[in-house]
């Protein structure tokens, strides 16, 4: 396989691995040839460099065996050209690729550790999560795969949401966790600076710091309270409780992805905000998803109980979560 933009750097890998096992060649046959010009008298050659009065350096001929050593790398070097991939877009007489080795390895591991996996196949989400050897397994994948964004604890930080207070941005049912780690998220408050001046964008963090029983200012929080209604309920809803299809959050918890502060919220109201989770369904086997949604799910929900509520109703698992909004 190539990787190369254009059929111009193929050429040019081409002629510089060539260019230099011939350049090496020319280099010893020049060299012999100067060497084999020496003066007939016997004596070898110095360089003209003395130390201490009788330290001279020599210039003898290369020995044999380092001139044979030397023509049979450049050899093993034309034969590897010849039988490897090293010559630009040139896949080599054996047609050998480093993706297909990586591949069957790949194919390999998942062989071996398939039995592993194999257990869970036929349980549901809370019974995963209740079962200790996977809440052992799926501790470990999250410390490995999303502990550098939701912290150690899964409680995560500004921007990163907590993942253990049972509060969603997107939903916590077994499904939608699911879905949120397989094929990422991206949330995205649109800017007003445009429509909205930073007074009112004040006056509309009043309302909003109001909703979750926040200190604020009365006379401001009644003025921001209109234009709430008129730019923000699309998305947060006329409550302001948010819209999990969209990922935009509940606005009367007191529960912030990026703090309570009159100017945080104003920031987000002004710039708009755009974050992203990222897809795991290229880094993540579906088996290692499942377990990871279960821990998840188990961080604010009791799997115990869940597991014993989901096996009477055996194939149904429970799509709502417990989480109190
Ligand atoms: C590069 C950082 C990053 C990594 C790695 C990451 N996440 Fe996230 N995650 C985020 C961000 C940012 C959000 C919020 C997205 C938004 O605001 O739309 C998020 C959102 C979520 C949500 C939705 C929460 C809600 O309230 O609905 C879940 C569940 C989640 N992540 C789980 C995971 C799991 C499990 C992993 C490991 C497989 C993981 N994340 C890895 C950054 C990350
Ligand atoms: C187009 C939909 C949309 C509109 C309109 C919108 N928002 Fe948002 N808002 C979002 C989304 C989505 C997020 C989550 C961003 C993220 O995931 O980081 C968000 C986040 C926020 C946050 C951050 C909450 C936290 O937990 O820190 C605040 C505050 C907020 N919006 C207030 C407002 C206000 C006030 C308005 C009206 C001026 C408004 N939004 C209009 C979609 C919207």
């Amino acid at each position: 396989m190539s990787d190369f933009v254009n059929g111009f750097w193929g050429i040019f890998i081409s002629v510089v691995a060539v260019g230099g096992v011939v350049w090496c060649l020319w280099l010893l046959y020049t060299q012999r040839r100067w060497l084999s010009t020496k003066p007939a008298s016997g004596q070898v050659e110095d360089t003209g460099h003395v130390w201490d009065g009788d330290l001279t350096e020599l210039n003898n001929p290369v020995p044999t065996w380092w001139t044979w050593m030397y023509l049979l790398a450049c050899v093993f070097a034309l034969g590897y050209l010849f039988f490897m991939p090293g010559l630009g877009s040139y896949k080599g007489q054996l047609g050998y690729s480093s993706t297909e080795e990586v591949a069957r390895h790949q194919a390999k591991m998942a062989e071996a550790v398939r039995p592993i996996y194999a257990r869970f196949e036929t349980m549901t989400v809370p019974q995963v999560a209740g079962d200790p050897s996977a809440r052992e397994m799926g501790q470990r994948l999250f410390l490995n795969t999303c502990a550098q964004c939701h912290g150690s604890d899964a409680k995560g930080g500004p921007s990163f949401p907590n993942l253990t207070d049972g509060d969603w941005l997107y939903g916590g049912s077994p499904e939608v966790i699911m879905e949120t780690i397989t094929k990422g998220r991206h949330g995205v408050m649109p800017p007003w600076k445009a429509a909205i001046d930073a007074k009112t964008a004040g006056d509309i963090a009043q309302y909003v710091r109001s909703l979750s029983g926040l200190t604020s200012d009365d006379i401001r929080v009644f003025r921001g309270k209109r234009e709430f209604a008129n730019f923000c309920v699309a998305c947060h809803g006329v409550d302001g409780k948010g819209n999990q299809l969209l990922g935009a959050p509940n606005l009367t918890d007191d529960v912030w992805l990026y703090g309570s502060s009159e100017a945080s919220i104003v920031k987000t109201i002004l710039d708009g905000r755009d974050n992203r989770m990222p897809a795991h369904e290229h880094i993540l086997s579906p088996e290692q998803i499942k377990i990871l949604t279960a821990w998840v799910w188990g961080l604010s929900n009791k799997p115990e109980a869940a597991a014993q509520a989901a096996a009477t109703t055996a194939g149904n698992p429970p799509a709502v979560s417990t989480a109190a909004k």
